[in-house]
């Protein structure tokens, strides 16, 4: 069948591996992907958000199934476009995809849901914003209700410091227009966890858990990011905390969703905080997590394909995914500036060194997140570059392979966190 993959990240770079490595899949084109992906598909020069021109191509192209990485195609009703055409996808429609490009929408189906959850309001004024800041004497999180690539959050020391969110965000409109409506909720505290699951309209499949590290800086520190770094191992997260985020999360979710008449397909991603008082959800994402799913994408033993084919036809009861037992790290190499300066002053056009030597390692997978060709030689275009992952019996060994490989390459100033994967 003639695949069509819609992005250009880490993830998607994960995505067309598996992808290509699948059985029905005879011919796979990548809009726009990058040049880390060349190899496993034609790239079609067409951006992720340009909705009439990929259904266009897709149209004329005759592509059998289309998988949708990012979320802002997903919102602005990619799959919806293509549904017209009767070309099947891998994503949820428009509807679905409020799930994470409208955090109101998702607080108030929550609430209704009675699913576990920060405390939280929604505001689309400022002075009520500001107004609840100051009536409030716990730590709060303000958080632009729009999409902002996983930067419109701000986790406040002070009142201060959520006073200055709210004017930031909403005045100052520091993250776009994501800023026109602000959630402001209770700080949680507890470690972290992705939850990622496969919805065909009715059934979900969890898939195995993995973590992100948000923060720029070692020990957690420094602004939050897309992410610097992810895991996966067996038994990340013991079975009777799976049972209950499935039971206290997703299924209510669901049926919230279906109550609002969505009929939900694709991935369903919630970020928990496994708090004293058990999991809560502190987000949802529509789509699979960046960089979680390249070291996922790296356990997954079943074809991919199929499993994404099952979702978009409601036939996910039929399928069981493999996992190898072994643990897969990924270390991001990103950009001087990243996760610091807006993002056209992050540096690009550095040229990079040792990416044969990282990739020749074994049980080794360098995905391209930020990268193009310049003169010849494979320079940086973004700020996560490079998701470096390995595989290893245990988080260990996995760590100690993809820091080995992280160690062959180089370019100027290269940012890092030493500490993924360190329990
Ligand atoms: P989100 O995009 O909503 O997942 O938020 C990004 C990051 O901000 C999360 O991964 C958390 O580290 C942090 N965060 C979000 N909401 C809260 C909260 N209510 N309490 C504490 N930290 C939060
Ligand atoms: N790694 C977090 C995200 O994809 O939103």
């Amino acid at each position: 069948m003639k695949i069509l993959l819609v992005g250009s990240g880490g993830r998607e770079h994960a995505l067309a591996w598996k992808i290509k490595a699948s059985r029905l899949c005879d011919r796979l084109y990548i809009a726009p992907g990058n040049v880390g992906m060349e190899a496993l598909g034609e790239l079609v020069p067409i951006a992720a958000g340009a909705v009439t021109e990929l259904t266009h191509f897709a149209a004329t192209q005759k592509i059998d199934f289309a998988v949708i990485g990012p979320e802002d195609p997903l919102a602005l009703g990619l799959v919806d476009a293509l549904a017209e055409k009767k070309i099947r996808a891998f994503g949820p429609t428009r509807s679905g995809a409020q799930l994470e490009a409208d955090k109101t929408f998702a607080k108030k189906l929550m609430r209704e849901a009675r699913i576990p959850t920060a405390e939280g309001r929604c505001f689309s004024a400022v002075r009520d914003a500001l107004a609840y800041v100051e009536s409030r004497t716990e730590p709060l999180v303000v958080k632009a209700a729009g999409l902002a690539r996983g930067k419109g959050v701000v986790v406040c020391r002070d009142p201060v410091a959520a006073l200055d969110a709210v004017r930031n965000i909403m005045e100052k409109k520091v993250f776009g227009p994501a800023g026109a409506a602000v959630v402001i909720e209770e700080r949680l505290e507890g470690p972290e966890v992705s939850l990622l699951a496969l919805v065909d309209g009715h059934t979900a499949y969890l898939l195995e858990a993995a973590r992100d590290h948000k923060r720029i800086g070692e020990h957690d520190t420094g602004p939050n990011t897309g992410g610097m770094g992810a895991y996966s191992c067996p038994d990340l997260l013991a079975e009777d905390l799976l049972k209950r985020a499935e039971s206290e999360i997703i299924v209510p979710l669901l049926d919230a969703l279906r109550r609002q008449e969505i009929d939900y397909r694709g991935v369903l991603y919630a970020g928990l905080m496994l708090t004293a008082g058990g999991p809560k959800t502190l987000e949802f994402n529509c789509r699979l997590g960046d960089p979680e799913t390249q070291p996922l994408l790296m356990r997954l033993q079943s074809d991919l394909v199929e499993a994404m084919l099952a979702c978009s036809e409601g036939k996910l009861d039929q399928i069981t995914l493999q996992w190898r037992p072994e643990a897969a790290v990924c270390v991001v190499l990103a950009s001087e500036g990243y996760g610091w300066k807006a993002d056209p002053e992050v540096t690009r056009g550095v040229p990079i060194d040792g990416l044969e030597a990282a990739a020749a390692l074994p049980d080794v997978q360098i995905f391209h997140g930020g990268t193009t060709r310049r003169e010849g030689r494979i320079v940086t275009s973004g700020g996560r570059v490079l998701g470096v992952c390995a595989v290893g019996a245990d988080v260990a060994a996995a760590r100690r392979r993809a820091y080995a490989a992280v160690d062959k390459i180089h370019f100027a100033g290269m940012q890092l966190r030493r500490d993924i994967a360190q329990i």
